[in-house]
């Protein structure tokens, strides 16, 4: 083989203030099948990712849960390093954006831009919310719609009849932090002059770093003329202050592609062997490889490359471009359970039958992707376990039965041998290109080859036949090692499957050199089934959990409604207090919701009326009829809630941080039910 390559990949750095769904899923198994097939080829290839973790969103989110940005960033790095662990995503390093080598190359990136002449400042006029002594970006701004008279719509473009504004031209305008009228007010911005890097990025972006279609995108952008950048927000923000500008933060999108560069630096600090600037030093001879969303391709095709050739740095060699995840052919929708976070998925499925089918359908381009649920069960099904793990499971028994588990070394059909071993560089460069779909495609056509030449050996049949247990024994031999090199084929897509087989094999972990060398002579382990099938009930029980998720986020008591007053941060007057109509309730009935994991019925006294609520304490009161007969309070004005399983009318009210623990409030003994709390 040639020598091997130095490749340093990346995926986008995830916000840290939701969950992954499966949408963003696509995107790290995409780039993750790619990492994987680089290091099974011997290439050094390192995969560095982080969270996001800046910005104001981040910031209110965790005013608004009563704890500091740097314990909700934790909490949610730790949540997604798990659902990617459990994906089988293989990062070299997953970091921060909120850390100290971000900080720093932040830093001397924005002072080498300004040193060189590329940063502009200059007055920029903005909304401003007095109560929470703010500037507001566009979608903290609600108001009129200047064109339809639509309420209640956002500082930049109107949902109900799509016109786009600026924020000043909303009738009506309302902080949607505070509710507060907000004003205009001046404040210096930094800029950075994209404009200086007009003829770099008319050359790099057609050198063939970007798909075409990327790239005749980004040529309407250039050719209408680039803007300079806004890359400074107010305090208070979360995020890098900009040194030497007290007050003046870096905005998210500036440090957030840093961020691919601190994390590598992180990993170098463990990694002796890994030289920063051999990877990122203007003459790196390593390749670098972004892939990212459609959504994001301004960023990552003009902005950091602008940066980085601004700062003295190396410009990618790639910036690979997919498309959206769509599900049963529309957007992702709550309401139709098909919002899937990745956690949800793992609850009831295996993760190695949406790497598999993912790569079944991503090809090169940016074209959306549908994951089509019914589509999914039967091409797993009938690929997976139909086609690839029933070679095996056809043949292990009559080794195992016949020879006491030892391949033998006779070939009896070298010309079958012969074009595995032809296919195999058509499926290295469908991968390379990262054209899976492809791969896959050119892999399962070897599987039927398999499959209908050991249907018409037919050993079970062959194997009754006096004297012809010799022939059965080569037959079986060829098909397991036929399996192998369907697994070393499959193996970045499915890792795990790829290690069972390979305890089955009893070989040390299989590269892509072990193609041409087949096992002879050699003992296997028992074998037990490596796939089974999907079950449609999963598939329904994960369409169900998705819009239960839903439902148990919805009835938290901080976080839904923009544009509710924050409880937390700031004090209430009484008569918001006395709005509330909290009354002691009396259990009447308790029971289980059907397909619902979280969720009990509650059947309310409360005085002069019967309710009906929903409520996610199942976790904490697995027997529910021990609630019945007991008082406790409930919040009686609540708007009522569709759910899936009937409406749910007004609140209980309970403590805790979740799970098993999860305590709900009674009055003393002597309360009635209706009684109101004052
Ligand atoms: N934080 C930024 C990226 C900064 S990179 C320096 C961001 N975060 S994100 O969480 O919104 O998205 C992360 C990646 O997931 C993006 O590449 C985005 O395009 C991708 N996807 C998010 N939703 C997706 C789908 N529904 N389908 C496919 N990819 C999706 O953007
Ligand atoms: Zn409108």
């Amino acid at each position: 083989m040639s020598e091997a390559r130095k490749i340093l990949v990346t995926s986008a750095l995830p916000y840290a203030n939701g969950s992954i769904h499966l949408g963003h899923m696509l995107e790290y198994v995409q780039t993750d099948m790619w990492v994987r097939f680089q290091k099974l080829r011997g290439n050094q290839a390192i995969y560095v990712c982080a969270d996001d973790a800046h910005g104001s969103a981040i910031m209110l989110r965790a005013e608004k849960e009563g704890i500091t940005p740097e314990q909700l960033i934790d909490g949610v790095r730790a949540e997604h390093m798990a659902d990617f662990a459990d994906f089988g995503v293989n990062f070299d390093n997953y970091h921060s954006t909120h850390s100290d080598e971000n900080r720093e190359l932040s830093a001397a990136i924005y002072l080498a831009l300004r040193d060189k002449g590329h940063i502009a400042t200059r007055a920029v006029t903005q909304y401003f919310d007095p109560d929470k002594g703010m500037f507001l970006a566009d979608r903290f701004i609600k108001g009129t719609c200047p064109k339809c008279g639509t309420d209640d719509q956002y500082g930049d473009n109107c949902e109900k009849c799509g016109a786009t504004y600026s924020p000043t031209e909303l009738k009506n305008p309302r902080s949607a932090i505070s509710g507060a009228v907000p004003v205009l007010k001046e404040s210096q911005h930094f800029f950075f002059k994209l404009p200086d890097f007009e003829a770099m990025l008319k050359q790099w972006t057609r050198s063939g770093a970007l798909q075409e279609a990327v790239a005749n995108k980004i040529a309407e952008w250039l050719d209408g003329g680039l803007q300079e950048w806004d890359i400074s927000r107010d305090a208070p923000y979360f995020g890098f202050e900009i040194p030497g500008e007290p007050g003046k933060y870096f905005y998210v999108w500036l440090d957030a592609p840093i961020g691919y560069m601190a994390s590598f630096k992180n990993l170098c600090a463990r990694r002796p062997d890994l030289d920063f600037d051999a990877f990122w030093g203007k003459d790196s001879t390593a390749e670098l490889y972004h892939f990212i969303g459609k959504d994001i391709v301004n960023f990552h095709a003009l902005f950091w490359p602008a940066m980085l050739e601004g700062a003295g740095y190396r410009k990618p060699t790639g910036v690979n471009v997919h498309g959206y995840l769509t599900v049963n052919g529309q957007k992702m929708s709550k309401s139709r359970g098909t919002f899937i976070k990745a956690r949800t998925y793992l609850d009831h499925l295996n993760p190695e039958y949406l790497r598999y089918y993912y790569a079944s359908k991503l090809g090169r381009g940016v074209d959306d992707l549908d994951l089509n649920l019914e589509d999914f069960v039967q091409k797993v099904n009938s690929d997976l376990v139909g086609k690839v793990v029933n070679i095996a499971s056809r043949c292990a028994g009559f080794i195992h039965r016949g020879n006491a588990g030892v391949l033998v070394t006779a070939n009896p059909e070298p010309a079958l041998w012969e074009a595995f071993q032809v296919a195999a560089p058509s499926i290295a460069e469908a991968y390379e290109a990262r054209d899976f779909s492809r791969a896959m495609r050119e892999i399962m056509a070897l599987a039927d080859r398999a499959n209908a030449w050991i249907a018409d050996k037919a050993p079970w049949a062959l194997n009754k036949v006096e004297g012809k247990q010799a022939e059965v024994q080569e037959i079986c031999a060829l098909g397991i090692n036929l399996f192998r090199q369907l697994i070393i084929l499959l193996k970045p897509v499915l890792p795990n499957l790829a290690a069972e087989a390979e305890a089955f094999l009893n070989v040390p972990a299989l590269t892509w050199d072990d193609l041409s060398k087949p096992l002879a002579d050699h003992q296997l382990n028992p074998f037990s089934p490596l796939l089974t099938r999907i079950e449609l009930p999963k598939i329904e029980a994960m369409v169900e959990a998705s819009k239960e998720d839903l439902a148990a986020e919805a009835s938290k008591p901080a976080g839904n409604g923009e544009l509710a007053k924050d409880p937390l941060a700031a004090e209430i007057n009484f008569d918001a207090f006395a709005a509330v109509d909290l009354r002691i309730a009396l259990i009447e009935k308790c029971e289980f919701v059907e397909g619902a994991d979280k969720l009990l019925r509650l059947s309310l006294d409360i005085g002069d009326e019967k309710r009906n609520v929903f409520s996610g304490i199942k976790s904490a009161y697995p027997d529910p009829s021990k609630l019945e007969g007991r008082l406790t309070l409930y919040v009686a004005n609540l708007a009522p809630r569709k759910m899936k399983f009937g409406v749910s009318e007004g609140m209980v009210l309970a403590a805790g941080p979740g799970g098993e623990e999860i305590y709900l409030l009674s009055p003393d003994s002597g309360a009635k039910p209706g009684q109101r709390v004052k």
